[in-house]
């Protein structure tokens, strides 16, 4: 029971990585917040949850994080309902194909609302309730911001921003005694990228035979495997890492 007593909040909580994360946290005793926009998959997820964890705490909030209102909304919500917040975990995300050459205004705004303004405004609205917890902020960013490819150039970007917002506000915040990491996943066999591929015929066998030269583990993670470091992060077991960036990504090479 690492998060025992302890209340988390975590953005895009309905999705592969995120849901995955909500379950740690709840088997480590957390409190949780699940912020997703799909309200439907948030409830399934939750009751996916209930049915291993009858005594789970869990308040489910539909909203989209890359509007700024929402991140008040959250805070306020969560400490209404828990009375405190230890753990902010900004993971919530869109993808984008569009090669730079080609990058629209509107795909570029929606990217940076969703994957790296959300975290900002987010993790500045938790930031009082955080400073009294001595709490953390742990935020899921990508091997590809620091790893090059061609043709997510929006999603990279935003992702590498996210770096710099981690370690900025992890030496802003230490006089407060407030911990912020980050973690770049890299291939994780997520129900995202499942319905993707069965976009275009594939079974999840296919995908799990495709793109594995990407990393020297030659395969995808389970969502488990990235929710397992977060969760780490998130514990008194980090308390002495911050400003920290994580990879786990199998070994990506580029
Ligand atoms: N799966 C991977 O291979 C992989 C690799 C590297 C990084 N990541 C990152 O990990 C995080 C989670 O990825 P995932 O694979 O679980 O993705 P996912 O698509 O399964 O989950 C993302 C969740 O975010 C929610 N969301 C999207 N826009 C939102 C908004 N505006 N407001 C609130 N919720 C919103 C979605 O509804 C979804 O439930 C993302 O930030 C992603 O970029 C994933």
């Amino acid at each position: 029971m690492r998060l025992a007593g302890k209340t988390a909040i975590i953005t895009g909580a309905a999705g592969g990585i995120g849901a995955a994360t909500v379950r740690r946290f709840c088997e480590e005793g957390c409190r949780v917040t699940l912020v997703d926009i799909d309200a439907d998959a948030l409830q399934s997820v939750i009751a996916d949850i209930k049915s291993d964890h009858a005594t789970a705490d869990l308040m489910p909030l539909a909203l989209d994080v890359g509007l700024e209102p929402s991140s008040k909304a959250i805070v306020d919500a969560t400490l209404k309902q828990f009375g405190s917040i230890d753990i902010v975990v900004n993971n919530a995300g869109i993808r984008a194909y569009e090669a730079l050459h080609e990058a629209k205004a509107d795909t570029w705004q929606k990217i940076l609302s969703t994957n790296l303004l959300s975290y900002a405004y987010l993790s500045r609205e938790a930031l009082p309730a955080l400073r009294r917890a001595k709490g953390n902020i742990v935020n899921v960013s990508s091997t590809h911001a620091v790893n090059p490819r061609a043709g997510m150039g929006q999603y990279d970007v935003a992702k590498a921003g996210i770096l710099s917002l981690t370690r900025t506000l992890a030496f802003e915040e230490a006089p407060h005694h407030v911990r912020v990491n980050a973690v770049c996943p890299g291939l994780t066999l997520t129900p995202f990228h499942v319905r993707r591929f069965a976009a275009q015929g594939k079974s999840e066998q296919d995908l799990r035979t495709e793109r594995v030269d990407h990393n020297i583990q030659r395969r995808w993670a389970d969502p488990r495997e990235v929710a397992h470091p977060i969760l780490w992060l998130a514990s008194d077991e980090a308390s002495f890492v911050t400003a920290a960036t994580l990879m786990v990504d199998g070994g990506t090479r580029v």
